[in-house]
């Protein structure tokens, strides 16, 4: 049995795990699992394997000083043919997918078990990943997968709104937008049983190793990728720093899950939350307005991982503000809510 997994995550977004041998190097393990990384003197020398090393613990063999600079061993680049892991690891490549991968990315059959309603707008979509499937499901908290939808052929990315070590189900959390083929979906014709298949996963958007504090803004459905990292750092127990998460919705009937996130701080998350609603009524006594609106210098007066997701207007009036700030764009990750285009 393969000791450690690691995540292989391409430019274009596409994320392969793979069990890797202590005594394997990252090439040849990716070889076995028919994934042909670039590569050209396999001795340390060229630098055509570099990669970027983002988690996790590792050694490397030989490795030429003009192939890997001591600034670059510093900032966690590797070369992926003189390396072993010694934990499990995330290695980002720095080329697209389809340069090392032939084979199309991994579906999953998968069986409805319930669609709740969690809000006047949101729906929450379980699944139940049918098994004898071979290939062991692998995400990484804060990624996404395509959803077919049935009696369609149109697929839609969604992002995991549960814990990566829950692999029997998996659960998502869509927005119902009128006349949208996922949202006619879920809103009018979903029932237990019916078969969705599951692609993926892909995404840069990841929960980093929790290493300091940590601030997150999500808008509307973006809130899911947060549940999923908040589960995997209970569950791993690398809950260490100090969350603040500001969540942003249109109405106060949009909100959903506010209970569940005043559950991780009894479940020993140290998360302090604030909401705002765009457009408030008369039962509403908390923020009214943008939730960027409620970005302060305060938040990010110690160095933070921040998190953005949610709407494209609000992740782009954060990063103006983190770049207004002069916040390093390294400590930025995020994830846009695009509408697909077919
Ligand atoms: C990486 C990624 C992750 C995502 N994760 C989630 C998630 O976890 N939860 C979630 O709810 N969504 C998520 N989305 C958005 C999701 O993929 C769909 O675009 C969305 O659910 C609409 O799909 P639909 O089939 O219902 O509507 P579509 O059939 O795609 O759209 C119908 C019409 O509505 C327009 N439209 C689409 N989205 C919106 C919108 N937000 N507001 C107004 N008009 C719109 C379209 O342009 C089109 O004209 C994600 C998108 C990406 C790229
Ligand atoms: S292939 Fe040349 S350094 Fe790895």
């Amino acid at each position: 049995m393969s000791k450690f997994s690691v995540a292989l995550v391409f430019e274009d977004g596409r994320c392969e795990h793979i069990r890797v041998d202590e005594d394997d190097t990252i090439y040849l393990a990716c070889l076995r699992n028919k994934i042909r990384i670039l590569t050209d003197c396999l001795e340390g020398a060229c630098a055509t394997c570099k990669a970027h090393c983002v988690e996790g613990d590792y050694d490397l063999d030989d490795v030429s000083e003009e192939a890997l600079s001591e600034q670059e061993l510093e900032k966690r680049l590797v070369l992926t043919c003189q390396m072993h892991p010694r934990s499990d690891c995330v290695i980002e490549f720095p080329y697209a997918s389809k340069l090392a991968i032939k084979q199309e990315p991994k579906n999953w059959t998968c069986k409805v078990i319930s669609v709740e309603k969690v809000s006047s707008t949101v729906k929450r979509l379980d699944l139940e990943i049918n098994r004898n499937q071979g290939d062991y499901l692998a995400f990484l908290p804060g990624q996404y997968v395509n959803l077919s939808v049935p009696g369609t052929t149109a697929l839609r990315s969604y992002s995991f709104a549960t814990s990566p070590h829950d692999l029997e189900k998996v659960s998502f959390f869509i927005k119902v937008i009128e006349n949208g083929s996922m949202s006619s979906y879920v809103n009018d014709r979903a029932k237990v049983g019916d078969s969705i298949t599951m692609t993926g996963p892909f995404g840069h958007f990841y929960l980093r190793e929790p290493v300091r504090p940590i601030v997150m803004v999500a808008g509307g459905t973006g809130l899911a990728p947060m549940l999923s990292m908040f589960d995997h750092m209970i569950e791993s127990k690398t809950a260490l720093y100090p969350i603040r998460l500001l969540i942003g919705a249109n109405e106060p009937s949009d909100l959903f899950y506010l209970d569940r996130v005043e559950n991780y701080k009894s479940a020993g998350l140290s998360l302090i939350s604030e909401v705002a609603v765009v457009k408030g009524n008369s039962n509403w006594s908390g923020k009214v307005g943008h939730i960027t609106n409620f970005l302060r210098d305060e938040l990010v007066q110690e160095e933070a991982d921040i998190y953005l997701c949610g709407p494209p207007p609000m992740i782009e009036a954060s990063e103006r503000w983190l770049i207004e700030k002069g916040i390093d764009q390294k400590f930025v990750h995020s994830e846009k809510f695009v509408p697909s285009r077919v």
